[in-house]
């Protein structure tokens, strides 16, 4: 893993930028594994303003809610067009995200693993998480094997998400969500995670042991991890000034 702690969220969001940035300038066609909520939305607006070329790119989204309509507001339909691909030049037929009003959910789920597959797997996965460790809506207890399926949202997140809905109830509790299995097969992962709020899942997702009970924790896995998190989010990591001293001494000839 490669924790990169910033100052402020800002700075942390134009590490990730150049991050994709640089995948993008050198595959142009790259197969990129998206996420939404808060955490992604200025770096969305970082790439937006990077005037890029997302012609040849191919988008797979994390995960989406059952049985909101795709048109409402806070589908993860709704919002990956309003806050990134109506402002880029992708082909609309290149963007790939769950329908979570698939008549056969199972069936659906299947075909995106193998849609996933069928462009050649994905070359970055972004990911947020979770105050319970999840990553996508991968909840505590998901199997670290999983492929893409149907989860039930903890309550914890139902009380997270209802700051985008009305209240509480409106939250959709079911979702369909990229496994642990397939976010691993992610040639690499790039997390980014903001505020204190956030510190606990990190701390334990970084230095904890490796347990379904924080998803997140199996990057340590992953040969191709980065965590890249503002100081509050860093605040209950232990070995924070040995990652700091990494960073900073980074040689360029380091490609990770
Ligand atoms: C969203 C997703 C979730 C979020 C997580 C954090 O596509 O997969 O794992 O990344 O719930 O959400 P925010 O960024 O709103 O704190």
């Amino acid at each position: 893993m490669e924790i990169i702690i910033q100052p402020t969220a800002d700075a942390a969001t134009q590490v990730a930028a150049r991050i994709i940035e640089k995948l993008l300038r050198e595959k142009p066609d790259a197969v990129l594994g998206l996420a939404t909520g808060s955490t992604p939305l200025p770096l969305y607006q970082a790439l937006i303003a990077m005037n890029l070329d997302w012609s040849k790119v191919t988008t797979f989204n994390l995960d989406e809610y059952i049985g909101l309509p795709r048109e409402h507001p806070q589908s993860y339909h709704s919002f990956m067009w309003e806050n990134l691909f109506q402002h880029v030049n992708i082909q609309e037929a290149n963007v790939h995200i769950p329908d979570g009003n698939a008549k056969d959910i199972p069936f659906f789920c299947r075909q995106y693993e193998e849609q996933i597959q069928a462009a050649g797997g994905i070359d970055l996965q972004l990911l947020g998480i979770g105050t319970d460790g999840h990553i996508g809506f991968n909840e505590p207890t998901s199997s670290l094997a999983s492929r893409t399926r149907i989860k039930t949202l903890t309550q914890q997140t139902c009380k997270d998400n209802a700051r985008f809905f009305g209240s509480e109830a409106e939250v959709p509790k079911h979702v369909i969500t990229m496994g642990i299995g397939t976010i691993m097969e992610a040639r690499q992962n790039l997390l980014l995670a903001f505020g204190a709020n956030k510190s606990k899942a990190i701390a334990e997702a970084v230095e904890g042991p490796i347990t379904s009970i924080n998803p997140a924790s199996v990057l340590q896995m992953h040969p191709v991890a980065k965590v890249c998190i503002d100081e509050p989010a860093a605040s209950q990591l232990k070995r924070a000034d040995y990652y700091r001293w990494v960073y900073d001494n980074k040689p360029d000839w380091q490609t990770f």
